[in-house]
């Protein structure tokens, strides 16, 4: 299991490279990043949260846990609608609030084999999907909420970061 960074650490920022070749550090992380994401357990995980600044996501919504994505270079090409939605993140442990999603969206990627690939999403996929693009250019979840609800966000985590180290 990879490590996941925690909010606000200034690395979950960073924008991650396209990749441009899938080879075996690329196939290792995205297993390592689905076993991180299920162990967690979680419905998405993209690489930026592991401290690998590249475009590599996992998701899996299922109920059953066996419907593993994994999305390289992943790009949102089509967008509209909209929902609310309550969301949570693995490094944001403990805050759940509700944000405002595209209701359906339309995603390009590589799949692990390299081959192009359309994604048509609509309701929790959809918002998982956005959530997790959205970390691999350095924003989180939260950064959509108020700044006094971030403050509490901060002060909260930093309280629990005080406890168990
Ligand atoms: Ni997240």
């Amino acid at each position: 299991m990879l490590p996941i960074l925690r909010f606000p650490d200034p690395r979950l920022k960073k924008r991650a490279e396209p990749v441009r070749n899938i080879d075996e550090s690329i196939l290792r992380l995205a297993r390592d990043m689905a076993e991180t994401m299920y162990e967690a357990p979680g419905i998405g995980l993209a690489a930026t949260q592991v401290d690998v600044h590249k475009q590599v996501i996992v998701i899996d919504v299922s109920d059953t846990r066996d419907q593993l994505l994994t999305l390289i270079n992943p790009e949102i090409i089509e967008s509209d609608g909209s929902q609310t939605g309550e969301e949570g993140c693995l490094s944001v442990p403990g805050v759940y609030d509700k944000v405002e999603r595209a209701e359906r969206v339309v995603v390009r990627y590589l799949d692990l084999e390299g081959r192009e690939k359309t994604i048509e999403a609509v309701g929790l996929l959809a918002v998982c999907l956005q959530h997790e693009i959205e970390h691999l250019s350095g924003t989180m979840f939260v950064e959509h909420l108020s700044r006094l609800k971030q403050m509490r966000i901060k002060a909260r985590l930093a309280k629990q970061a005080k406890i168990t180290a």
